[in-house]
C-alpha cells in the first residue's frame, strides 16, 4: 500500500506541475482530495485494517495528503492566487468566481400594473378582481346592454360552447359584482385580462389588459373623475399631462366620455402615434348609469358614481413609446429584456 501511495504522490505532483490554470488545478485537487478523490477512498479503505496496521497506514496517508496539499498550495500561489484552493477537509475553491445565474424578470405589463395599483392605492382605492369567464348577465345585461342591443356589437365576444358563458369583453362586469358585495362609499380599481373576437394588427389584440375604476359616494361628480385621472397620469408619467373629455356612448354610463391625454410622444405637436391630432384616447369613462346601480341592488337615488376603463397595453405603449401592441404577448426576449 505504501508503494501505491508513493506512486500516487508522484503522479499527483506531476499533474499539479503541469496544471496551467487554476481551473486545471482545481480538477487535480478534486481528483486527489475531493470527497470522491483518490485519497479519500484510501482513507475509507483503512477501516477494514487491523488496529496496528491502520495506525501506521493512516499516518502515512496523512503525510501524503499533506504533501499533495502543500504542492497545490504552492502551485496555486504561482498561478497568482492568494489563498488556498481548498479548505482543510474539502476541495472547494472559495476564490473561484461564481457562475452567473440567469433569472427572469417581471413582464413589462406586470411591472406597469403594479405601478398603477400603487398610485391608486395611495389615493384610497382598493384593488379587486373578477372572473375572466363571465356570465352573459354580468358582462352585458347587468350593464344595461340587453340582448339584441346594437351596443353589443362594440364588443366582439368569444362565447363558450353550449353555455351561457363567455370570455369577458371588459372589466366593467366587476363594477356590479363589487357593488353587490360592498356597501358604498367605495373606491376600487379592477385590473384584469379581457378578450375580444377580432383580427389583430399593430393596435388591436384579441387579449388585452384593462384597468377598471369605480368610485361611488353620495356626491360624486365628473369633476372628481377628472381630478383623480389627472393626478394619476401626473404621477405615472412624472410630468404634467393635459386631459380631455369628449362625449361618447356607453350603455352603462350617462353621460359617457372618451378620455384623452395630450400625446407624450410629440408633446401635442402632432405625430404618427396621435395621428397628428396631438391627443391620444386612453379610456372610456362616465357617470354610473342608474340601471347599473339597480342591477347591483343599490338605490340610484341615494348613490352617485363614476367609472372608467382603460387598456394597460395602450398605456405601456404611451409610456415606453412602443408602436406595436402585439409585441407584449409575443414572448420575444429581445423586446422583453429591454424592460
Ligand atoms: N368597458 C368599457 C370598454 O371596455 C370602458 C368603460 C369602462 C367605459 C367604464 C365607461 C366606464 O370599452
Amino acid at each position: 500500500m505504501e508503494t501505491d501511495l508513493k506512486q500516487t504522490e508522484i503522479q499527483a505532483k506531476s499533474e499539479i506541475k503541469s496544471a496551467k490554470t487554476s481551473a486545471d488545478l482545481d480538477l487535480v485537487s478534486k481528483k486527489y482530495l475531493g470527497s470522491n478523490g483518490v485519497l479519500r477512498l484510501s482513507f475509507k479503505g483503512l477501516a477494514k485494517l487491523p488496529e496496528a496496521q491502520r495506525r501506521k497506514q493512516g499516518a502515512f496517508l496523512n503525510k501524503v495528503q499533506k504533501e499533495i496539499m502543500g504542492f497545490i498550495q504552492e502551485k496555486s500561489e504561482t498561478l497568482g492566487k492568494q489563498k488556498t484552493v481548498f479548505s482543510k477537509d474539502d476541495s472547494f475553491d472559495f476564490n473561484q468566481p461564481g457562475e452567473r445565474i440567469v433569472i427572469g424578470h417581471l413582464h413589462l405589463l406586470t411591472q406597469l400594473r403594479r405601478e398603477v395599483e400603487e398610485i391608486f392605492q395611495s389615493m384610497g382605492f382598493s384593488v379587486a378582481l373578477g372572473p375572466e369567464v363571465e356570465t352573459e348577465w354580468y358582462n352585458f345585461d347587468a350593464l344595461n346592454i340587453p340582448k339584441d342591443h346594437p351596443a353589443r356589437d362594440i364588443w366582439d365576444t368569444f362565447w363558450l360552447k353550449n353555455l351561457k358563458l363567455l370570455l369577458r369583453t371588459h372589466t366593467s362586469p366587476v363594477q356590479v359584482r363589487y357593488m353587490e358585495n360592498n356597501q358604498p362609499p367605495l373606491r376600487v380599481i379592477v385590473p384584469g385580462s379581457v378578450f375580444r373576437h377580432e383580427a389583430t394588427d399593430a393596435s388591436h389584440e384579441f387579449q388585452l389588459f384593462q384597468i377598471e375604476g369605480l368610485m361611488v359616494d353620495r356626491n360624486v361628480s365628473v369633476a372628481n373623475l377628472r381630478a383623480i385621472i389627472a393626478a394619476f397620469y401626473q404621477r405615472l408619467f412624472n410630468k404634467s399631462v393635459k386631459t380631455r373629455l369628449r362625449p361618447d356612448f356607453f350603455p352603462f354610463t350617462e353621460p359617457s366620455f372618451d378620455l384623452a391625454i395630450n400625446c407624450l410622444v410629440c408633446q401635442g405637436r402632432g405625430c404618427q402615434v396621435c395621428k397628428n391630432t396631438g391627443w391620444v384616447e386612453m379610456a372610456g369613462a362616465g357617470m354610473v348609469h342608474p340601471k347599473v346601480f339597480q342591477s347591483a341592488g343599490l338605490d340610484p337615488k341615494k348613490w352617485q358614481g363614476w367609472a372608467f376603463g382603460f387598456g394597460l397595453d395602450r398605456l405601456a405603449m404611451m409610456k415606453y413609446k412602443i408602436d406595436d401592441i402585439r409585441l407584449f404577448r409575443s414572448g420575444d426576449l429581445r423586446f422583453l429584456n429591454q424592460f
